[in-house]
Parts: C-alpha cells; structure tokens; sequence
C-alpha cells in the first residue's frame, strides 16, 4: 500500500513553476535610501561583457486585461559588477509610479528576474585612446558603469590615476558608491591580481546638492571655479593627458560634453576612439 502510493506520486508530473524567458536568480538585495537599492543576480554562463556595458533586465508585466496575456517589461540597466565576477550586479533606482521599478524595488533573493544577455555600450576602454588619468563623471545612478569599471583591472593598467566624480541631491545617495570605493582597500582578489595598493590610484570626489556634505556643488559649478581640481591636487584637464567618462541626467551630459570640448578632448565610440565618452543615465 505504502509502495504503490509511493509510485503513484513519484509518477505524477510535478506542477510546473511558471519560468521567465531568460531568468536570472536573485542572490542578494540591498537598499541604500528610500530612492535607491542594489541587488546581485546569477549570471548566464553564455554571458561575456565588457565592464561599463549594459543591458535589458525586467519582470514580466501586468497580464494584458482582454487576452490575460502577460509580456516582459524591460529596460536599459548598467551592469554595475565588473567583467570577471561570477555574478551580476545592479544599482537601481525607485521610481514609485514606474512601470518598473514600482515592482523590482520589492525583489527577494530567490526571486526571478529576467536578463536580455545581449550587453552593448560606450563606456568602454576600447572607445578611449591611451592616456594617463581616467575621469569617471557620474549623477545619481550614473554610479552605475563605474562601479563596473572600479573593479576591472584595465583601469588600472591603462591609467596612473582614476578620478570619479559623484554629485547626487542627498548625502545617502553617495553611500553605494562609498562602500564600493572603500571595499577596494580590502579586496583581496584584486590586490592580488592588480596589485598590492591598486586603489591609492583612485580620487574620490562625492558632493550633494541640497543636503549638507563635507563637499557641496554641482562638479560642473566646482570645475569651471578650478575648485574641484585644487581639491584634488591635479592639473585641469588636457586633451594630451585626461581621458573621461560621462554617465548622468541628459542636462548634466550636455553640459560636461560641451566643458570637456572646451578643454580640447573629442568624443569617442566603439568604431572610433578617442577621448571622451558619454551614456545617459536614464532617458530624459
Ligand atoms: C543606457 C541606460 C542605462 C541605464 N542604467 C540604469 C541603471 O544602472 N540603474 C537605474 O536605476 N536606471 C538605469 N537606467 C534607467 C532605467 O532604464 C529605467 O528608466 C529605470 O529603471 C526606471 O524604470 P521604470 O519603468 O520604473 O520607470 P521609467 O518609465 O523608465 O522612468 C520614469 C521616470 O523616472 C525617472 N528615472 C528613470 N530612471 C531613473 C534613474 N536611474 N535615476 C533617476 N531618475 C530616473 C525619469 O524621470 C523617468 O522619466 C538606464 C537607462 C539607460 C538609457
Ligand atoms: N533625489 C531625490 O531626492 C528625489 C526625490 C524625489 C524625486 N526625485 C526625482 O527623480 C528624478 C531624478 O532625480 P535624481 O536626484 O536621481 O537625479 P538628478 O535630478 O539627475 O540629480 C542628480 C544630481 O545631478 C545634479 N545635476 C543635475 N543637472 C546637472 C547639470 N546640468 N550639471 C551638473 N549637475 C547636475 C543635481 O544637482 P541639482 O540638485 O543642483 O539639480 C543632483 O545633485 C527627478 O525627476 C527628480 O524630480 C528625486
């Protein structure tokens, strides 16, 4: 009796879990501010990038109310781990009425996420000619790709200096990006494979906006004052030395690309390197 209970169960298909279309597990979430969170995912074994691209991520969407069908609500995500780590991380914002992220700010590890592993983007070493300092710009999740690219060992041999540069509103905007920074002393995987001190190459240059920090200002107002480079101790930039990377609101891009010109630096891509480029954070 007990045996053919045992059989009839085992031989019953199990009930099938719905499954995304190219689903991703959650592995770990963390939230910074009621605005921001960051969480890590499993990666595709087939998923090869270079550090600063980015790609599709999303959940399904509401079922459709005539067919109750349900279709994937994607959008652009920077990929904010580097190229080597065997998982994928991510720093979002909370948009509280976006189609989106209304929904992924309430993801557990465990949950499923869906990752459109086709990775593409300009904030990558191959767009950049050599030089001898690398300038990171970054507004509120434009953190992003430079979380990526602070954690990939080109940076490192390719420049003598890594300057990144945060403006966000608030002070706890800039805790990601902090924490990150100040991991890298610690990181022993890539002190070794770097090199012992890799990090003392960074300058970190966090300021907000409209909460009060040790650094206030937008860093477009503090470099055209010649503030932001007093502070750091170096020279302003010029096209023979400086290479940069732009990653913020639209406004913010615009205004850096037009400083970055004026300082004699000229855009690159992917087809045609030069010295500088630039990725929108978000789309307006
Ligand atoms: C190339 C690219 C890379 C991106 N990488 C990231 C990333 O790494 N992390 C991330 O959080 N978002 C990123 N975004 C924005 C992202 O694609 C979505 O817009 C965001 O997840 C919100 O989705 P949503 O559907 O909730 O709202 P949406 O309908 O997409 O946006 C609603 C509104 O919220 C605001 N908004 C959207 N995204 C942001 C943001 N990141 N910061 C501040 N305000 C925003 C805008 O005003 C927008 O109109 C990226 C966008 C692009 C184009
Ligand atoms: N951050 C928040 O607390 C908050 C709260 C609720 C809603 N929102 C909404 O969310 C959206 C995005 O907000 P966000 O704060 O993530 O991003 P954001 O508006 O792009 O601002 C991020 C940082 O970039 C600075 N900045 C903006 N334009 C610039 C420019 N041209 N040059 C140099 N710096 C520039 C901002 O300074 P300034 O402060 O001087 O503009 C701010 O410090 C907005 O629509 C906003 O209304 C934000």
């Amino acid at each position: 009796m007990t045996e053919m209970t045992t059989v009839t169960d085992t031989a019953a298909p199990a009930p099938k879990l719905p499954t995304l279309p190219d689903a991703q597990t959650v592995t770990e979430v963390k939230h910074w501010t009621d605005r921001l969170f960051s969480f890590r995912c499993t990666r595709p074994a087939s998923l090869r990038f270079r550090s600063g691209e980015f790609v599709m991520i999303g959940l399904m969407g509401d079922p459709d109310p005539k067919t109750g069908k349900q279709k994937p609500l994607l959008r652009a995500y920077s990929i904010a781990s580097p190229s080597w780590d065997e998982e994928l991380e991510f720093y979002s914002i909370k948009v509280q009425d976006g189609p989106l992220t209304s929904k992924l700010q309430h993801i557990e590890v465990g949950d499923q996420i869906i990752l459109r592993p086709k990775p593409v983007g300009t904030l990558v070493h191959d767009a950049l000619l050599p030089g001898k300092r690398i300038w990171f710009f970054a507004t509120g999740t434009g953190f992003a790709p430079f979380a990526s690219l602070l954690r990939e060992p080109q940076t490192y041999e390719d420049y003598d200096e890594v300057i990144i540069t945060h403006t966000c509103r608030e002070a706890g905007e800039l805790q990601y990006g902090h924490d990150l920074i100040e991991a890298l002393k610690d990181d022993e995987l890539l002190n070794d494979v770097i090199g012992d001190g890799f990090w003392k190459k960074i300058k970190y240059y966090p300021t907000t906006t409209r909460e009060k920090s040790p650094k206030m200002g937008r860093i477009t107002d503090l470099m055209r004052k010649g503030e932001a480079f007093e502070d750091l101790g170096v020279a302003p930039i010029n096209p023979q030395d400086d290479r940069a990377m732009v990653c913020g609101n639209l406004a913010f891009n615009l205004e850096i690309k037009a400083m970055l010109e004026d300082y004699g630096l000229e855009e690159g891509a992917n087809s045609k390197p030069a010295q500088y480029v630039v990725e929108k954070a978000f789309l307006d």
